[in-house]
């Protein structure tokens, strides 16, 4: 699946504004987690429809800004909300000052990021020392992915202090999908495996920018 077939009508049907597993809890659980400073400058990277940035601000209160790659998706959720400051960018060139970021949420998108390497430097550049990164994505249980993800975070200069499994998130999204579209045909499959393959798993992980 690429970037723009998650704008598709079937899977929006479902997923709604959040386009991803679990909707807004993992973006609740790493708020919880993270000591973010209060109006804090975050980035969402791959924000999609803008719900997460909606989200950080209205109910938390802070700076939070996003970019996407598809303009379709960007330009839907400045008709929901035209206030929010979001832009169409790629994760692998942010359009941010370097060292310039509290925290980056990334939800669902590193998978499908044509260049992922180039994503978590531009994720260092763009964060400030301490500077916490949000990931959650699907991944491959039964392959090295996710274990290869934490060696190259490590290689590049952030610690681990969370990876938490929240596959039972992935299969409920799965099971309204099919309730929906009668199967899971052509809906969701990426990087990290179908939607549904027994093999796939969903995750939350937060690194903090040495
Ligand atoms: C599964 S959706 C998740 C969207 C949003 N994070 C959410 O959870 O609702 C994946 C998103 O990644 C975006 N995307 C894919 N490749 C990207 C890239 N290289 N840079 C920025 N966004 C990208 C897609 O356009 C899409 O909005």
């Amino acid at each position: 699946m690429d970037a723009f077939e998650y704008e598709s009508v079937v899977l929006r049907a479902v997923t709604g504004p959040t386009i991803r597993p679990g909707g807004l809890t993992l973006t609740d659980r790493a708020v919880g987690f993270c000591s973010f400073p209060s109006g804090a400058r975050l980035l969402d990277v791959g924000c999609g429809a803008g719900a997460t940035v909606e989200h950080l601000r209205s109910r938390y209160g802070f700076a939070a800004g996003g970019v996407d790659i598809s303009r379709r998706l960007i330009a839907e959720a400045l008709v929901r909300n035209p206030a929010l400051p979001l832009a169409e960018g790629r994760a692998e060139a942010l359009p941010v000052e370097g060292e310039s970021l509290d925290g980056i949420f990334c939800e669902c998108v590193l998978s499908i990021v044509e260049e992922p390497h180039g994503a978590l430097a531009e994720f260092r550049r763009a964060l400030r020392s301490g500077g916490f990164l949000v990931l959650s994505d699907m991944y491959d249980r039964e392959a090295s992915a996710r274990g290869e993800l934490e060696k190259r975070l490590s290689e590049s200069g952030f610690s681990i202090l969370l990876r938490e499994d929240h596959t039972p998130l992935l299969r409920e999204l799965a099971a309204r999908l099919v309730l929906t579209h009668g199967s899971l045909e052509g809906v969701w499959c990426n990087a990290g495996g179908c939607v549904a393959g027994a093999r796939s798993g969903y995750y939350l992980l937060i690194a903090r920018k040495d």
